[in-house]
Order: C-alpha cells, then sequence, then structure tokens
C-alpha cells in the first residue's frame, strides 16, 4: 500500500507526540517538516526522520509530494496557516481549537471545501476507541434517557508570560486548550443547548485561566463542565441517565477505559483499551481511511461539529467579556 506522506508544521510539545506516533504508523511516511528556524526544523527532522526540513511554513504548504499538513501553532496561528495550506492545495490535520471563533473557522473550511482539499480539526477525542464506546452504550440505551453530563479538565500550570496559554496574542486561556474537549463531549451527546450560564476568572492578561459553564436543554437536560490551568481538578466524566451513568477517569477525553453502571450503582460493564502507541495513531487511522476513501472530511469530526462547538465557545467568551487581540 503507497504510503501517506506528512508534513508538520510547528515543532512544539504536541508537534513531538504526534510525530512519535507517525512514525510508529506503517502506511505513514514522515516527509517534511517546517518550523519558523531552519535550525530547529533540522533538529526535529534528524530526531523523528523526516526527509525535509523547511525554515517557513509556506515552503511545506507549498511542496506537493506532501499529501497532508498537520498544523501544530498555537490557536491564533491556525487561520493563518491553514489558510496558507490550503491555498497550496495540502489536505490539513488542524490542532484544536480549529481557530479563535466561528468566523475564521467557517471561513478556514469554507475556503477548504471551495479548493477541494481535506480538513479535520485534530479532536484525537472522538476518534479514541473510548469514546467511541461510550456514544455506542449511550445510543443504544445502556443507561436510558441521558439526562447530565459533568466534565472537567483543569491542570495546574504556573503563570508564565510566555507560555502559549497565558498569551492573549497566541489564542491562550482554558476553553480554547481545554474547554474544547467537555464542550465537544457534551455536543456529541446532547447537541446545542438552548442557553449557557457561564463564569470565568480573566487574567490580567485577558484570557481566562479558570472557567464554570452550565449548559441548559429545554427538557431538562443540563451539562457542567469546569475548565482551567490555575487549580487542579479530576479530570473525569460522567454521563447519567434514567437508568444507569457512566463514568470516564482520568483524562477522559484521553482516558483508555470507561465504566458502566446501573441505576443500583452496580457495574455492568468496563471497556479498557490501551493505545498501541501513544492514543494519536487513531486520529492518524482515521485521515488516512478518509484520505484513501477521497473524503472531504471526516465522518468521526465532521466540520458541522466544529463549528457548533465553536460557536458554543462565542458565546462563553461573550458573556465573559473576553475578546483576542484580533478581534
Ligand atoms: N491534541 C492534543 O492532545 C494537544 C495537546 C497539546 C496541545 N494541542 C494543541 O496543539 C497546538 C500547539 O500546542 P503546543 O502545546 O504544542 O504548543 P507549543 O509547545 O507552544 O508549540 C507551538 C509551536 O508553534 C510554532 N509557533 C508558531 N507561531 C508561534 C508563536 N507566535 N508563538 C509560539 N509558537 C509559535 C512554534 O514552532 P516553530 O518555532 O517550530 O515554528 C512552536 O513550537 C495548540 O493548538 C494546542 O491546543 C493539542
Amino acid at each position: 500500500m503507497k504510503k501517506i506522506r506528512w508534513g508538520i508544521i510547528g515543532t512544539g510539545k504536541i508537534a513531538h507526540t504526534f510525530a512519535e506516533a507517525l512514525a510508529g504508523t506503517e502506511d505513514a511516511e514522515l516527509l517534511a517538516v517546517a518550523s519558523r528556524t531552519q535550525e530547529k526544523a533540522q533538529a526535529f527532522a534528524d530526531k523523528f526522520g523526516f526527509a525535509k526540513a523547511y525554515g517557513s511554513y509556506r515552503e511545506l504548504a507549498e511542496d506537493k509530494d506532501v499529501d497532508v499538513v498537520y498544523i501544530a501553532t498555537p490557536m491564533a496561528s491556525h487561520y493563518g496557516d491553514a489558510k496558507l495550506c490550503i491555498s497550496g492545495g495540502r489536505n490539513v490535520l488542524c490542532e484544536k481549537s480549529l481557530a479563535l471563533n466561528t468566523a475564521q473557522t467557517e471561513e478556514i473550511l469554507a475556503y477548504a471545501k471551495e479548493k477541494g482539499v481535506f480538513f479535520m480539526e485534530a479532536m484525537w477525542m472522538k476518534c479514541r476507541p473510548v469514546f467511541l464506546k461510550v456514544t455506542e452504550w449511550i445510543n443504544s440505551g445502556k443507561i436510558g434517557e441521558p439526562r447530565c453530563i459533568k466534565a472537567d479538565f483543569s491542570n495546574y500550570i504556573p503563570y508564565d508570560e510566555n507560555d502559549r496559554l497565558y498569551r492573549p496574542d497566541c489564542g491562550g486561556g482554558a476553553l480554547l486548550d481545554l474547554g474544547v474537549y467537555p464542550l465537544t463531549f457534551a455536543d456529541a451527546i446532547f447537541g446545542t443547548p438552548d442557553e449557557i450560564i457561564t463564569t470565568a476568572q480573566i487574567s490580567a492578561d485577558g484570557v481566562d485561566v479558570n472557567n464554570s459553564i452550565i449548559m441548559k436543554y429545554s427538557d431538562g437536560r443540563y451539562v457542567s463542565a469546569d475548565n482551567g490551568f490555575q487549580l487542579q481538578l479530576s479530570n473525569n466524566a460522567l454521563v447519567s441517565g434514567t437508568e444507569g451513568f457512566i463514568t470516564m477517569g482520568n483524562w477522559f477525553h484521553c482516558t483508555s477505559e470507561a465504566t458502566l453502571f446501573n441505576s443500583r450503582h452496580e457495574e455492568v460493564e468496563k471497556f479498557v483499551c490501551e493505545p498501541e502507541i501513544n492514543g494519536y495513531e487513531y486520529e492518524i487511522r482515521e485521515v488516512h481511511r478518509c484520505l484513501r476513501q477521497g473524503l472531504k472530511e471526516s465522518p468521526m469530526v465532521p466540520h458541522a461539529d466544529t463549528v457548533r462547538v465553536m460557536k458554543l465557545m462565542d458565546e462563553c467568551r461573550r458573556q465573559w467579556g473576553m475578546k483576542f487581540p484580533e478581534e
């Protein structure tokens, strides 16, 4: 089978993790990496065995040998980087959150459609077997009618003015970095809420360092999500229904196990699936499957889902009065 030739833009933390998964994927070829500096690109290429190292993102975006580009830059750069890759005719897997807001997201996705390239938000949670099992349990009625979702994602990260998380010019803040997971999880199960009630602690630099989000539905269902990086939470998820509940513990968005309980709190089933590499292999396989089938978007992470979740995040920031410098 012909290998899928990958390019990576950005050589930060997640690019390293992703490259490890690519290196362990049999039908992936590590073709090119691009950094803002030639030295960093070369060091990354040498470490993982990429054949080409570019000192500019544009060169990679225009490299016709690259089948698909993984964009691993900060949120505020995604809009420009994605458009660069699309204009070069590249297929794209772009890190979450896809952009800063809905307007940017819709523009990127419309441009991808216009140019006929594959485009997917790197929402790896949705490609993982545990997420698929949990949604299967819910859709087959194992917990009756789902009524409530609780999910949190918060890790203590000491203040560092250079860290993209604390920088408004990088699209920082807990919502776009972490909150996107609980909101995507809730959206997949409950869809768009009728009302959002939210509060956040905004730093002196102007990003949300902690936030709390409640989403209400007219039939009484609700979602409660807390996200942040100034306190440590359990990072569990719970989906509760009329006949039982499901727990996903220990970093629910990338956990290897989920447990199904009945309404008497008795364990009914436990699903365990340890990653074969580091957990990113599932989204890589999904991209490969889509490219081989000629799909322009992934049924697992469709464009419409990305847009719906971005709209929720816009509404949260509207309520907090938080804007990025570009807005
Ligand atoms: N899926 C996941 O599990 C996961 C986990 C963590 C992060 N992420 C997402 O991945 C993206 C990158 O996160 P990260 O933690 O890898 O960030 P990071 O360590 O700060 O790396 C980001 C890279 O982007 C490039 N870059 C371009 N413009 C930049 C700028 N203005 N400031 C800083 N770096 C810039 C840099 O690479 P060069 O210097 O080589 O150009 C930098 O190394 C974010 O969208 C984040 O939400 C996803």
